[in-house]
């Protein structure tokens, strides 16, 4: 469900809530009840396999068209190319309309950009506060498991480049963009497609031999020629919350990213309350290949914004909810990476609160947290 609320000079600010029409919701609406399968709730024992049965004959019978998606278009929002986009990383984004006179809500349709997007986009695009171009990539349970692209500031987008030197299928769910690269995390967390099939459960799981990658793309590259990779072990990353590019005293360069890191990665997809997220700042000196990294936090911290004005360029401030524990969330913190002694300033006062619940801040309640200028 997506929220506007309209201010006006002469009446009061108007709210309006209302669900993205994808096949899913309007497949699921005129049911009356769940039917689109969700691959992240797993499926075990008898009661999955009567799951998948009925899955299954619903796709054979034409009551499922796995063409017009699967997606919920919940996880996040893009503005760019003068349209906004309704997101979901395992659907196509879904084109949204906000009417500027009345503040209302309405689903223009799911978008496949002149028929050049044929497979489910990242809900963590990035947009050049310069260029205003817009970077993305798909991944996907088979080769290429990782297909890079960007869109330009008509909302155009470029050919493909898939990258074949991801060996395996990553749950690969963000990813970080620079002045000259975007940076990949190759993670611990893989998919495991057959596992559905076979009635194991998750279609994702954690593999203890895999040593986490980071892959450095120039931005503009037509193919992954010029990819490197650097093992950073331990460094499993769901979310990036900034990356940029400097330069050593010497004319060396470096690519710092900072992200929260999951220092339990085995827990991340069903025990989710034991997973602790600590923000790292890693350094690559793209010269040597030595890369370096420290702790920011260490507090359980995720889900980080920026000033988007900063997107891949140095800044200094994140905002991030404080996991207590995962995914209860009981506040919002600032993380200064210059001030590593107190690193993190709580705005909200910790308490019990799930996803989309009331956020009392230290002094009165409160529903929104604004980005103050960094
Ligand atoms: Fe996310």
């Amino acid at each position: 469900m997506l929220h506007s609320l309209l201010f006006s000079a002469d009446g009061d600010p108007m709210l309006c809530s209302r669900y993205v029409k994808t096949y899913k919701y309007c497949l699921e609406r005129n049911a009356g009840a769940p039917v689109m399968p969700n691959f992240f709730s797993g499926s075990r024992g008898l009661a999955g396999l009567a799951r998948r049965s009925v899955t299954i004959l619903r796709i054979l019978t034409g009551q499922i068209n796995l063409t017009q998606g699967i997606g919920s278009a919940n996880t996040s929002l893009a503005f760019f190319g003068g349209c906004l986009y309704a997101l979901d990383e395992s659907d196509l984004p879904y084109t949204m309309h906000v009417d500027p006179a009345t503040g209302d809500i309405s689903t223009v349709g799911r978008c496949d950009f002149k028929g050049r997007l044929v497979r489910a986009m990242t809900a963590h695009p990035k947009k050049d506060p310069v260029t205003e171009e817009l970077f993305a990539f798909s991944y996907r349970p088979m080769p290429p498991f990782l297909t890079y692209f960007r869109f330009d500031p008509s909302g155009n987008k470029s050919g493909d480049v898939p990258i074949f030197s991801v060996k395996q299928a990553s749950l690969m769910h963000d990813f970080a963009i620079t002045e000259n690269y975007v940076l990949f995390n190759d993670i611990q967390v893989v998919m495991k497609p057959m596992e559905i099939l076979l009635g194991n459960g998750l279609p994702f799981g954690y593999d203890a031999s895999k040593v986490p990658r980071l892959g450095v793309l120039p931005r503009y590259a037509v193919n992954e020629s010029e990819i490197r990779w650097f093992e950073i072990p331990g460094f499993n990353v769901f979310h990036s919350i900034n990356a940029w590019e400097e330069e050593g005293a010497n004319g060396e360069k470096y690519l710092v990213l900072v992200a929260p890191v999951m220092l339990s990665v085995e827990h991340s997809l069903e025990q989710v309350e034991l997973l602790h997220t600590c923000v790292q700042m890693v350094r690559i000196n793209l010269d040597t290949g030595v890369v370096s990294r420290k702790p920011l936090s260490v507090g359980n911290l995720d889900l980080g914004v920026i000033h988007p004005s900063y997107m891949g360029r140095r800044n200094r401030y994140a905002y991030l909810a404080i996991g207590n524990p995962w995914p209860q969330v009981s506040g919002v913190a600032m993380l200064d990476y210059l001030v590593l002694e107190r690193p993190v300033s709580i705005l909200g006062r910790p308490g019990p609160m799930l996803w989309g619940g009331p956020f009392h801040s230290g002094t009165a309640r409160s529903t929104s947290v604004l980005v103050a200028n960094c």
